[in-house]
């Protein structure tokens, strides 16, 4: 068994432990070597059962096991549906083959435990988990479209009870902290380091001759009931309403998936359950919108955070102290973003009182965290410590980054970013947060234009996972190698593009919330448009985003762009207008589309300025129609991005689309949805043309799509191939 991937150990008590380490990787996954290994495994431990007192499973990596194999799941297809089947379906049997031996079985949890790895230690009788906060335990197949397949399903629901693993684990995907996991009830012991959590699983074994799974052992009552019993059968027909609601009537299938398997799981047998789950799983792993996700969530993201757009010369950088110019809402939150890693940060502002309202934001922040329990005190303490408020230039000394996050104003800019430059490290990067502004105008202002980078963050700092940096013309590999890695280093992931009006996140977030104006011109309803982007997959609502963004910002920014050439007036524009010239500028003001006091509802003038068309009248814009031309406009504006060379590579669009501007993550980004449109490139340009034909040249594909309108043509192989 040289490569195999599971090491067998027998001591002088009869304990055999199992130690997973598969060879060829850094990480434990359920690849071929792993089914080949576990059937060798399984087969040596029924042969040798009767010398066996019991068995400990535990890992040689850094994690317990890192899960399924995604690089063969993302390629299945219904072709393959067969294929998947019996290979899900022998390795749920090798699992039910080591719960059954009749030795006694505990998982010692060394690592993060996810998906697969949590379901191979479900599979033991005791779960004994390090208590390491970094560890997680959890099944996250829904975030990528899949349910888990290995068993996950049919064990926490018969462990947890149906209502419990649902929500708790199954229907979010939940990553829980050993604490967490044991509070629950899915591990039985917690373990101070290596040492003491092998003992533990040993001696649990040693002390448990006659151990077996619960569903195993007569009697046994899934807590909560089954859905035979009156009480949980009274609340099941809830259940895939409330599922509606919380996904926005967004068609994710993984969810729904899950609560069949997992209610019908719990009306049969275990072994037919395992049955039922793996059908489930299969047409999931079968589907489209499994091999979007994975595509995006797994393979795009590692590309990026991988620095696949990090120029490959320049050496590792980390930021030691770092100036942020503007404490305001998007400097606070930067601050606070890299205070958390531990770096020095002078927070300088127009006076030192003013740096300390933005520095305030961040006590806020942080007071959160210590008052649910997340962040000690002494943490905290230490945390807004590393923070200095200022009205003073010259306490930038000795920053080796600065992040500008002024108001957007070009002359404003140019001085502070020129001031930083006079004072911090002589070869500071100087980083720019400018939401529109061009980075080749703004480097003007400085001696070293070659230091100068856009760092577009997003609003609300803290939570949105994504920066856009920009390369303007006289960026040097150098500077841009250096924000990435500052980027990776707040844990944040960064995607690169080009110096052009908008960069790509606010130019394409912008053709969707012109979209939905003009939706509102050509009379569909409000709400209608609200409901086709939220059926559609998107998180908000146009119209709600251009009352939060306020409407003079699309306004301010077309007028920029008519000063600049443009000559094609957006359809929205006009529809913008008119509610500014009515004063309502959006949720700030307290009214936009919307009246936001006392609560938020469609303002009742709409209907006035922007008649509502009967659905039947052939005039009307169709429902299906509205929900395309969000998607569309999106897809179309990007394709041309990338025409322009705005933006460098499919993996960056993909996760700028999703983490940045809320395109669906079902499709798996704005790019992918053109490759998996019905038809391909090929389908997505022949429905590109109707809509421009119906609806306007905005939606005509460019060269980039047409070129690709081929058979097996793709956009990722135009510009990765
Ligand atoms: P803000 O108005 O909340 O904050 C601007 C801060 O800059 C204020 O505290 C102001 O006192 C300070 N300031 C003005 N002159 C200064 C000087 N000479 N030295 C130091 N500080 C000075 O603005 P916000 O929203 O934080 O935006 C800042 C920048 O970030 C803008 O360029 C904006 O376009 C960009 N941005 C904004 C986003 C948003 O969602 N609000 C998203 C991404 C970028």
């Amino acid at each position: 068994m040289s490569d195999s991937t599971i090491r067998w150990e027998s001591d002088a008590d009869g304990v055999v432990t199992l130690t997973l380490d598969d060879p060829s990787s850094s990480a434990n996954t359920m690849n071929d070597a792993y089914v080949r290994s576990m059937a060798e495994t399984i087969d040596r431990l029924e042969r040798e059962r009767e010398t066996i007192r019991g068995v400990v499973v535990t890992s040689a990596k850094k994690t317990f096991f890192a899960g399924g194999n995604l690089g063969s799941l993302v390629q299945a297809t219904p072709d393959t549906k067969d294929a998947v089947l019996a290979q899900v379906t022998l390795v749920k049997g090798q699992l039910r083959r080591l719960e059954t031996l009749g030795v006694p079985v505990a998982a010692a949890i060394n690592g993060a435990a996810l998906g697969g790895g949590l379901e191979i230690a479900l599979a033991c009788h005791h779960r004994v988990v390090l208590d390491d906060t970094r560890i997680r335990l959890g099944l996250p197949e829904v975030t990528l479209g899949l349910l888990p397949g290995g068993g996950g399903v049919v064990r926490t629901v018969r462990l947890l009870g149906l209502t419990t693993a649902l929500l708790e684990l199954l229907l979010q995907g939940q990553q829980l902290r050993p604490s967490k996991a044991m509070e629950l009830g899915l591990v039985h012991e917690l373990a101070a380091d290596r040492d003491e959590l092998v003992a533990k699983a040993r001696a649990w074994v040693l002390a448990h001759p006659d151990a077996a799974q619960p569903w195993d052992t007569s009697g046994y009552k899934v807590p909560g009931g089954t859905p035979s019993s009156p009480s949980l059968a009274s609340t099941l027909p809830a259940f895939p309403a409330n599922l509606t609601k919380q996904l926005k009537g967004a068609p994710y299938p993984a969810p729904y998936a899950i609560l069949s398997a997992a209610v019908e799981s719990l009306q049969v047998d275990v072994d037919t359950a395992f049955t039922v789950e793996g059908r489930y799983f299969v047409d999931l792993v079968a589907g489209q919108i499994s091999t979007n996700m994975i595509q995006a969530l797994w393979f795009d993201l590692n590309a990026v955070n991988g620095g696949a757009s990090r120029p490959t010369g320049p050496e590792k950088y980390a930021a030691s102290k770092v100036g942020v110019l503007g404490a305001g809402m998007m400097g606070a939150g930067i601050a606070h973003a890299f205070a958390k890693v531990g770096v020095e940060v002078v927070l300088k502002d127009v006076s030192t009182e003013a740096a300390r309202k933005g520095k305030a934001h961040v006590e806020g922040l942080v007071g959160k965290q210590v008052s649910r329990g997340r962040m000690s005190q002494e943490t905290a303490d230490a945390f807004l410590a590393r923070i200095t408020p200022t009205g003073d230039a010259a306490d930038l000394a000795g920053c080796d980054v600065v992040v500008e996050a002024v108001f957007e104003d070009q002359a404003l800019k140019h001085r502070v970013l020129s001031e930083a430059e006079a004072n911090a490290a002589p070869d500071a990067l100087l980083a720019s947060n400018t939401s529109t502004l061009p980075i080749t105008g703004l480097a003007e202002g400085v001696q070293r234009p070659d230091d100068v980078v856009g760092m577009h963050f997003f609003s609300p700092v803290d939570k949105m996972p994504l920066v856009e940096l920009i390369v303007g013309e006289r960026s040097s590999d150098e500077a841009l190698a250096r924000a990435y890695d500052v980027v990776r280093q707040i844990g944040k992931t960064p995607i690169v593009v080009s110096d052009s009006r908008g960069f790509f996140t606010s130019r394409v977030f912008g053709t969707f919330v012109l979209e939905g104006a003009a939706l509102l011109a050509e009379g569909l309803a409000p709400m209608s448009i609200e409901r086709a982007a939220l059926q559609a997959g998107f998180p908000a609502g146009p119209l709600t985003l251009l009352d939060e963004v306020t409407l003079t910002l699309p306004l301010t920014i077309n007028e920029e762009a008519a000063k600049a050439g443009a000559t094609q007036e957006h359809p929205g524009i006009a529809v913008l207008r008119a509610l500014v010239d009515q004063g309502r500028t959006g949720k700030s003001a307290g009214q936009g589309f919307f009246d936001w006091q006392p609560e938020k509802r469609v303002w009742s003038g709409l209907p006035e300025v922007f008649p509502t068309r009967n659905p039947d009248d052939g005039a009307a814009v169709p429902f299906a129609d509205a929900q395309e031309r969000l998607l569309f406009v999106m897809a179309v504006e990007t394709a041309r991005s990338v025409e322009e060379q705005v933006l460098r590579s499919v993996e960056d669009a993909n996760i700028g689309s999703i983490m940045g501007i809320g395109f669906p993550p079902l499709y798996g980004g704005v790019l992918q949805y053109v490759d998996q449109y019905e038809g391909g490139v090929a389908g997505f340009v022949a429905r590109a043309d109707e809509l421009a034909d119906r609806y306007g040249e905005r939606f005509r594909p460019p060269a980039i799509l047409l070129e690709r309108a081929v058979p097996a043509g793709s956009l990722r192989a135009a510009v990765s191939g």
